[in-house]
């Protein structure tokens, strides 16, 4: 059974992890709209895709322990951007925050000595370092390319072999 505490810091993750799917979303609609970068259009709503997976594997797993998963309202999320560069930074920026998010998480579950939800969450300890990484390499991509069109182009080309997600969430 899930402490007051626990759920209560487990449902605020349901809303980072939903809002952080609305924020790619958004991402990929603008990319949508800009010319010749369909793979980064579509890697923007894979992620967007995953993040509600998170949400959702958040979701069950407090309804599963007894407690009761709220389902949050979102903000709208930053709808344009200056530039890819500017989107790739923001995903990164907002990744970061998640990542402090999960880690905030983790001590809770000690706190708590909730070793179910501790075991539970290292699943987006190990996801958080992955999605990291992902977004720092393609900023770093990114930062060599600088305004380059030619190098736009062999990103967006590149990029249809990068996997969101890392480790697939169970069922
Ligand atoms: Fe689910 Fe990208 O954090």
């Amino acid at each position: 059974m899930l402490s007051k505490t626990m759920q209560d810091a487990l449902n605020a993750q349901v809303l980072i992890e939903g809002q952080s799917s609305q924020v790619y979303l958004a991402m990929a609609s603008w990319a949508e709209i800009q010319p010749g970068i369909d793979n980064i259009t579509s890697f923007f709503y894979r992620h967007s895709d995953e993040e509600r997976e998170h949400m959702l594997k958040l979701i069950h797993f407090i309804n599963e322990r007894g407690g009761f998963a709220v389902i949050p309202s979102f903000e709208q999320p930053q709808l344009t951007f200056p530039s890819i560069s500017h989107a790739f930074k923001t995903l990164l920026e907002h990744e970061i925050m998640v990542s402090e998010s999960i880690n905030n998480l983790v001590d809770i579950a000690l706190k708590e000595k909730d070793y179910a939800t501790h075991n539970f969450l290292q699943w987006y300890v190990a996801e958080q370092i992955e999605e990291e990484a992902l977004a720092r390499n393609i900023n770093d991509k990114l930062e060599l390319i600088g305004n380059e069109k030619s190098g736009l182009y062999l990103l967006d080309r590149d990029i249809l072999n990068v996997s969101v997600g890392g480790p697939t969430p169970p069922q």
